[in-house]
């Protein structure tokens, strides 16, 4: 049976507003990822025309925008999953590319495997001659570094070391303002064929060590898709949403006869009750029904289905 087809899509979790040419962006995004839709398309497709229109703008923390991590490079994951045969792939800590999200679908549909990472995902995209985007310059670097809360008179190695053995012993690091997820981007969609897809992308958080992945480019974690229960896409501090596995949590409300809205505000208060975590979600049934929560103070989103123009807001309490 043809369904009637629909995409949302987020730009990350947080106490920010969005700004006048975020709201524009995940208009495009959306609108770029429904024409395909609309068209009898994949979701597959969709979200990840969605995706690379939010990675390509530069506006968010994924893609062009990715921010450096504390050794001033930028390493990106990103994840999608299709509902029907529940197939999945995902890149964690790849660098260079432009589109994360369209190393995840390689590694979904020219492998065996569900998730590449780090120096070897870069190699994977370079071989399929992903698009590559500029490096951050030496006085890029340096700025990042110089934007770090501790300063001295050490060399630049000597400091690096210390902050990196301060992150590790200074747990708090994580959970403060500095450590605030913000601007991870992501999308759900239902197809024609009454398929559901998720995928999301992210550049991390900051203040983040070398070497650490958050949720996004794990299945159950960041993002899950199943035709039997709906597709989800999280956006948050992975370090909450990892340890409630919270995308496949809402997928089996869903499974057990939830609603999204219901689904996703019990396992949002889960994670606030759990590990005091604050997240946001894209919640899509597989009947259509679809939520946008989140217990942050915004959630950056929205939504279209074809009828009048897409619906961006940056708060859906
Ligand atoms: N949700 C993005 C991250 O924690 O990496």
């Amino acid at each position: 049976m043809t369904k009637h087809p629909l995409i949302l899509a987020h730009g990350g979790a947080g106490v920010r507003a969005m700004t006048r040419t975020q709201r524009a962006c995940l208009a495009e995004a959306l609108a770029a990822g429904y024409k395909l839709l609309h068209h009898g398309s994949p979701a597959l497709d969709a979200i990840e025309t969605t995706i690379k229109v939010l990675e390509a703008s530069g506006l968010f923390n994924a893609g062009v925008g990715a921010r450096l991590q504390l050794d001033g490079t930028r390493r990106m994951d990103a994840s999608m999953m299709e509902g029907r045969e529940l197939r999945a792939g995902a890149v964690a800590g790849i660098e260079q590319v432009r589109h994360p999200i369209a190393a995840a679908r390689l590694v979904m549909d020219k492998t065996a495997h569900v998730l590449l990472v780090g120096a070897q995902a870069t190699a994977f995209a370079r071989h399929f001659k992903l698009d590559c985007q500029k490096q951050p310059t030496p006085a890029q670097r340096r700025a990042a570094i110089k934007a770090l809360p501790h300063r001295d008179r050490l060399t630049v190695a000597q400091r690096h070391t210390l902050r990196l053995f301060e992150r590790m012993e200074g747990r708090r690091t994580l959970t403060g303002e500095a450590g605030e997820a913000r601007e991870t981007v992501g999308a759900v969609a239902l197809d024609q064929e009454g398929t559901v897809a998720a995928g999301a992308s992210t550049g991390g958080i900051a203040l983040m060590l070398p070497g650490r992945v958050g949720d996004t480019p794990l299945i159950g974690c960041g993002i899950y898709a199943d035709n039997e229960a709906g597709a989800v896409s999280m956006t948050g501090l992975g370090e909450s949403i990892i340890r409630i596995a919270v995308a496949k949590e809402i997928a089996d409300c869903l499974a057990a006869g939830a609603g999204p809205a219901s689904a996703a505000r019990l396992v949002l208060a889960k994670v606030a009750r759990r590990v005091a975590g604050a997240a946001g979600a894209l919640v899509l049934a597989r009947n259509g029904r679809f939520a946008i929560t989140h217990n942050t103070p915004r959630i950056v989103a929205g939504y279209w289905d074809g009828t009048g123009k897409p619906v961006v807001r940056d708060k859906f309490k």
